[in-house]
């Protein structure tokens, strides 16, 4: 049913008050076909935990609710399970975990849906969906036409994919397929998960285990959203070049960094913008998180515009201190 003139608040994890003139829930292909028909939709919204309302949505909102799970081929060594676009991502980690499959277990506790993981390639503490990922089945906005978009196709990178580039607002994606294994590899290179199951005394962790820890550390410093508005991780990491890296690292011995294969280095941006002295700072109904300064937040009744104001002046402040531009995570909603 078409509905208009619907507040948002409720359904963006940051808690900006927008409104959508027009309101559509899609709960399965042929329905969303139709509606293509009439109007193409201005914004598609999963769990609207990757977004910042900057204003009221003049035209149609989709929301994806697009459900189910099925395992469409299975041997001894693994299953690839098919979702509808509308799951609940971490509902499905669960899923997962209570079938004994694993290979998401480390991506537990992120928020959003399944259509919206292949977008920006959803990663934490050393997995990436695309290390699991088989395909993705869309239909194109314009055309109503349905395409299957295999790994090689989605041009994955970090927080990156065709989706939110050359293909971006021009597909609605309908379902996503994943491998995942029954003969558990765990991956427990996040330095924290290691020494965390070591003090809960655990010698040989099964996934659920590692499931656990993740929830544990995930909760121990990024905000719930149910409690203070956010959209995770404001800005990517940035990588810069090994010989930029050199200089600042003369002039700022402490700096955290990672090595990349390809002579890069990743900056944690949380760092960068603590240096800056933005951590726990509050403008107006807005902040930096004091626990983690990556994560920007409404304190409650903050607009999408004084968000953007306040990445603007952090963004600014960076590039003033380190010469790093940071570029933004989080889809701005113009
Ligand atoms: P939405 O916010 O609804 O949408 C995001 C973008 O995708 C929008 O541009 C939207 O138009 C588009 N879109 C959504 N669904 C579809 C579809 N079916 N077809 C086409 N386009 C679509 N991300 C990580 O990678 N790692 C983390 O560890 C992580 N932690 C987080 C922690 C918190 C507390 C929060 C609030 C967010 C975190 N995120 C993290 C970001 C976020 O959870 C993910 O990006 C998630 O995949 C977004 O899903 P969503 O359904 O909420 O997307
Ligand atoms: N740090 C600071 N100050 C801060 C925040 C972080 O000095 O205010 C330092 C930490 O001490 C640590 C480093 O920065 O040494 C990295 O911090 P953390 O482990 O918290 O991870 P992150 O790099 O800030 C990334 C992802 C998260 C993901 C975690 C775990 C990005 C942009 N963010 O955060 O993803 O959950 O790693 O893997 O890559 C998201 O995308 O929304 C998100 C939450």
């Amino acid at each position: 049913m078409m509905q208009e003139n619907v507040s948002l608040q409720s359904y963006n994890t940051f808690g900006i008050k927008a409104h959508a003139k027009r309101f559509k829930a899609i709960t399965n292909v042929t329905q969303l076909k139709q509606t293509l028909k009439q109007e193409e939709p201005a914004l598609i919204l999963g769990g609207g935990s990757n977004i910042l309302l900057s204003n009221d949505v003049q035209g149609l909102v989709m929301k994806n609710e697009i459900m189910g799970i099925e395992i469409i081929e299975e041997n001894e060594q693994e299953a690839i399970v098919r979702f509808g676009a509308g799951e609940n991502w971490h509902k499905s980690v669960l899923w997962a975990l209570k079938q004994g499959l694993g290979g998401i277990e480390n991506l537990s506790l992120i928020p959003g849906t399944l259509g919206a993981a292949p977008i920006q390639n959803i990663g934490a503490y050393g997995v990436e969906l695309q290390q699991v990922f088989v395909e993705l089945e869309a239909v194109y906005l314009k055309s109503g036409r349905r395409k299957i978009f295999r790994k090689e196709d989605c041009q994955f990178g970090y927080r990156e994919s065709v989706f939110k580039k050359r293909l971006k607002g021009k597909v609605f994606i309908t379902s996503v397929t994943l491998r995942l294994t029954k003969l558990h590899k765990l991956n427990l290179s996040y330095g924290a998960i290691g020494t965390t199951l070591e003090t809960m005394g655990i010698t040989e962790p099964t996934i659920k285990d590692v499931s656990n820890v993740v929830i544990q550390i995930r909760q121990s410093k990024l905000p719930d959203p149910a409690e203070l508005g956010n959209s995770g991780s404001f800005f990517k990491n940035p990588e810069i070049s090994l010989k930029q890296f050199n200089t600042l690292k003369k002039r700022f011995p402490d700096i955290v960094f990672y090595k990349l294969p390809n002579n890069k280095v990743k900056v944690p941006a949380g760092w960068l913008i603590e240096q800056c002295g933005w951590k726990g700072k509050r403008v107006g109904n807005t902040g930096a998180h004091s626990q983690q300064s990556l994560v920007l937040v409404n304190y409650g009744g903050a607009t999408g515009k004084e968000v953007w104001q306040l990445a603007l002046k952090i963004k600014r402040s960076v590039n003033e201190k380190f010469g790093i531009m940071l570029t933004p995570e989080v889809n701005v909603i113009k």
